[in-house]
């Protein structure tokens, strides 16, 4: 069983500047599929994910995309967070500086009370105009639309597909935060997906005490100070209690 150290109970007890980055790993336990290591690996007609969540699926054939995060998001609005997002979200308000930046397009950490989540791929739950890029809420199950109110033109699943650039200035605002935390937990992520696999890098780079959680070894293990190995549903809680 993994037990916390008392170097990192002691960073964990006295921090003021905490950064958490998550990957699919920490909803893993709410029944999500995770794209690589651990959990099965997600096909779509055939189709790897990697190829109907692109951006060239975008301009090919933009119903088979929506068909594909429809379903999606019909199987997550089945889904709840699990106690990993919930110690996550309590640590809002025990650290006075506190971020969270998660690769999740699933909604789960604000559905436990997180605020201010800084999304680098998106969000599954809004849909974005092609062409002025306005945004609209699709939380509420109602038939989406499909045309934008104030342009008129297609709307799109507001993530951040295969091929794209995160959007705009969003990357620099986790890295500041990377920049300025004492504490960076890296949890349920694979670390083989750039730029969000870079920002453990740049706490270390500026003095913060790495720590990961997962139940496998991975690209950015060999970077931590500490490895707990296992479900981020039973360890971060260790942390806060
Ligand atoms: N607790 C913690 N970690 C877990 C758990 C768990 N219960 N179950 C699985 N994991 C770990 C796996 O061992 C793996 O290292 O979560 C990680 C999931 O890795 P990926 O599937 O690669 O997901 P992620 O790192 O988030 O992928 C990054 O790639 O596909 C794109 O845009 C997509 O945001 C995604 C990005």
């Amino acid at each position: 069983m993994q037990t916390i150290s008392s170097e990192l109970r002691r960073r964990f007890d006295n921090a003021n500047s905490v950064l958490v980055l998550t990957g699919a790993g920490v909803s893993a336990e709410s029944g999500v599929p995770t794209f690589r290591g651990g959990g099965n690996t997600a096909v779509w007609k055939g189709m790897p994910f990697n190829v109907i969540s692109s951006a060239r699926m975008v301009g090919r054939d933009l119903p088979a995309v929506w068909e594909w995060f429809d379903y999606r998001r019909s199987l997550l609005g089945t889904l709840a967070p699990n106690p990993a997002h919930y110690e996550i979200a309590s640590w809002q308000d025990r650290f006075p500086d506190f971020t969270l930046v998660t690769q999740n397009i699933d909604g789960l950490h604000q559905q436990a009370g997180s605020k201010n989540v800084i999304e680098l791929h998106g969000n599954i739950w809004r849909a974005r105009c092609i062409n002025c890029h306005a945004r609209y809420d699709i939380s509420n199950g109602d038939s989406r639309r499909s045309e934008c109110v104030s342009c008129g033109d297609r709307l799109r699943p507001d993530v951040v597909l295969f091929g794209e650039m995160l959007p705009p200035g969003i990357f620099e605002q986790a890295a500041d935060s990377a920049r300025d935390c004492e504490l960076c937990f890296v949890v349920g992520t694979s670390g083989i997906v750039y730029p969000a696999a870079g920002l453990p890098e740049i706490a270390k780079a500026a003095g913060a005490y790495l720590c990961e959680v997962n139940p496998e070894r991975t690209a950015l293990s060999g970077l931590c100070h500490e490895v707990l190995t296992g479900q981020a549903g039973e360890i971060l809680p260790m942390l806060g209690h």
